[in-house]
């Protein structure tokens, strides 16, 4: 059997927050192309640390990545921005959502494709395309997000990671969500996405 190309390699890395706080110790992990990998722990165990390890968010909390390395495809990235992290095609979908209250969902989801550079008919495609995984959001396309059901929420951030054509997909607690047939509804089409890597 041939060895899957890593696409992420997590290898020893340990993160600090506040100088003080030692979250993160020795935790290694790889994401081979076009795979799934889940997190899995109790709370506080550090799988949003993780995650915001990977992509670069821990400065907003005054948390560092102190020792090990983060490599996507073979690149050192802990010392990029979360911008050059997008630009990687590495998207976050932050723990609760998130989305833009006052704007629409396809306003939401059309903010997901604001770094694309590959044209209006490639965007519009990429829209179909959630829109077939989610159909319950076309329904609710032209609804003020904040008015919408959590679920819908979910599916509405999960889909604008989705809209940004991603490389891998970082997904913190997707099935957080009220009622269990949303949750069910979000998972099978990111699940099924074979090209898709995402960890939760
Ligand atoms: N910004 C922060 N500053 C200081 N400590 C933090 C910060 N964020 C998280 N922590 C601490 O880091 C530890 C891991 O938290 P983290 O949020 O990564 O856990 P988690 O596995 O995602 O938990 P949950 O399942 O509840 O979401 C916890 O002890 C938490 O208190
Ligand atoms: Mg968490």
């Amino acid at each position: 059997m041939s060895t899957p190309n890593i696409l992420l390699n997590v290898n020893g890395i340990e993160v600090i927050y506040n100088h003080v706080i030692l979250v993160l110790k020795g935790v290694s992990l790889q994401v081979p192309e076009g795979r799934i990998v889940a997190l899995l722990g109790g709370n506080g165990a550090g799988k949003t640390t993780t995650l915001r390890a990977v992509s670069n968010l821990l400065a907003g909390e005054r948390g560092e990545v102190t020792k090990g390395s983060i490599e996507l495809r073979g690149e050192r990235i802990e010392a990029l921005s979360t911008s050059d992290m997008v630009n990687r095609g590495v998207i976050q979908v932050m723990e609760g959502r998130h989305c833009f209250g006052h704007l629409t969902i396809e306003e939401n989801l059309m903010t997901g494709a604001y770094t694309r550079r590959d044209g209006k008919a490639a965007v519009q495609a990429t829209l179909d395309k959630v829109y077939a995984y989610f159909p319950r959001l076309k329904t609710r396309r032209s609804s003020q997000a904040a008015y919408t059901s959590g679920g819908e929420q979910q599916m509405c951030a999960i889909s604008r990671a989705l809209m940004a054509n991603p490389k891998m997909v970082l997904l913190d607690e997707p099935s957080m969500s009220p009622s269990r047939t949303p949750t069910w509804r979000c998972a099978t089409p990111t699940t099924a996405t074979s090209s898709r890597t995402a960890a939760s």
